[in-house]
């Protein structure tokens, strides 16, 4: 299988083809990107808003890397989906002034693939792998020697006439991304010379993200109306663009094409986009937790279960952002609703319960 199916170089314009990119990864952790959103991908430092304290030491790793004359230290990120972690990479190789190759953890099946990619590479090169903490252990077997000595043992032919060969690598960047926040403890964290994890963002930075794209779309928006926009889309960028988009496309219609506080709750509105931003999920969690468990502790397994997801895209994927809101909290026993899911929902909490023993 040759590798090209899986990596490519990002291009002269520098805009990544993220269906490229996208092509073998989980479809529940990520989803396509059209060219409109990767045109919104910030490609320096300084288009890339929030996240200051990374970004400040971001800024002085590969000033220092570049003033040495060599290939950046490895960078793992790790954070929930549409966070920036793409970006990051993207970024890392744009700084360097290095060719950026892209694949990810579940595209990587086989040692040699991997084999094949990193003898590819060209010297101060940037390697992503995205959903890393996915590699299989015979392909990690291959990457983690190859990101300490750059070097790597291929095996040619089979049986008793297979003989080993070390082959020396170019000097290259590892950026590796990963929505398993859990996993930037171990041996994998160890490898890695740049371990940041990126939080969801407050919604002031939000609204100059969605300012930013609006510029680059050409749509006018007044400062409520990208407020508004950024207030609803969960801490994550990704989304603020996403809800752009659709109000966009409702003012552009139904309006006259200006984004204001009146026409972004209308067309928010119109699309379904609830008060906080939560999509299907997120409200059937809630409803899980707060209607048919009313209020009691729920395990992992089960919630997964009854709201049909895989129990890691609940940890990774949704809890986190209902966690950081207030709309859940983890207890020993389960999962239960926080106190805000019961104003969101609209269902008065039950009576906190008196002591069992009381009196
Ligand atoms: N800090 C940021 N500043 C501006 N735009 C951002 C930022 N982080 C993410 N974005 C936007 O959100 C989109 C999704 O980000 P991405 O890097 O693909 O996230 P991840 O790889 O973590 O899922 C990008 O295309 C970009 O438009
Ligand atoms: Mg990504």
């Amino acid at each position: 299988m040759s590798p090209r199916r899986e990596v490519f170089s990002l291009p002269q314009n520098g805009i990544i083809d993220d269906k490229s990119e996208v092509r073998n990864l989980d479809p529940q952790l990520q989803e396509l990107e059209s060219s409109v959103e990767s045109s919104l991908r910030p490609l320096s430092l300084d288009d890339f808003i929030g996240q200051e304290d990374l970004k400040g030491h971001l800024r002085i790793v590969l000033e220092a890397a570049k003033k040495r004359g060599q290939a950046a230290d490895h960078f793992l990120f790790a954070g929930p989906p549409g966070l920036g972690k793409t970006s990051l990479a993207a970024i890392v190789a744009h700084e360097m002034g290095s060719g950026l190759r892209i694949t990810s953890g579940p595209a990587l099946t086989k040692s040699g693939d991997l084999a094949a990619i990193l003898t590819g590479l060209q010297d101060g090169d940037v390697l992503f792998i995205d959903e890393i903490h996915r590699l299989s252990t015979a392909v990690a077997e291959i990457l983690y020697p190859a990101m300490e000595d750059f070097q790597i043992d291929i095996v040619i032919g089979e049986g008793p006439t297979a003989r080993s060969i070390r082959l020396d690598l170019p000097r290259f960047t590892l950026v590796g991304a990963t929505t398993r926040t859990g996993m930037i403890t171990g041996p994998l964290r160890d490898r890695f010379g740049f371990v940041a994890r990126l939080d969801y963002y407050k919604v002031d930075e939000l609204r100059q993200i969605v300012e930013r794209s609006s510029h680059i779309l050409s749509v006018p928006t007044d400062h409520d109306g990208a407020n508004e926009i950024a207030r609803r889309s969960r801490g994550t960028p990704r989304l603020a663009n996403r809800l752009l988009r659709r109000v966009r496309d409702f003012v552009e219609v139904r309006s006259d094409g200006k984004i204001t506080l009146e026409t972004a709750r209308e067309g928010l509105a119109l699309f379904g986009v609830d008060e906080l931003g939560l999509d299907k999920v997120d409200r059937a969690i809630l409803d899980v937790l707060c209607r048919t468990y009313s209020g009691r502790p729920v395990g992992l397994s089960t919630l997964a279960v009854t709201v049909g997801e895989q129990p890691e895209t609940i940890e990774d994927v949704y809890e986190p952002y209902l966690l950081t809101s207030g709309l859940l909290e983890r207890t020993p026993r389960g999962r239960v609703a926080g106190p805000l899911a019961w104003q969101h929902l609209g269902i008065p909490a039950p009576e906190i319960r008196a002591p069992l023993f009381d009196g």
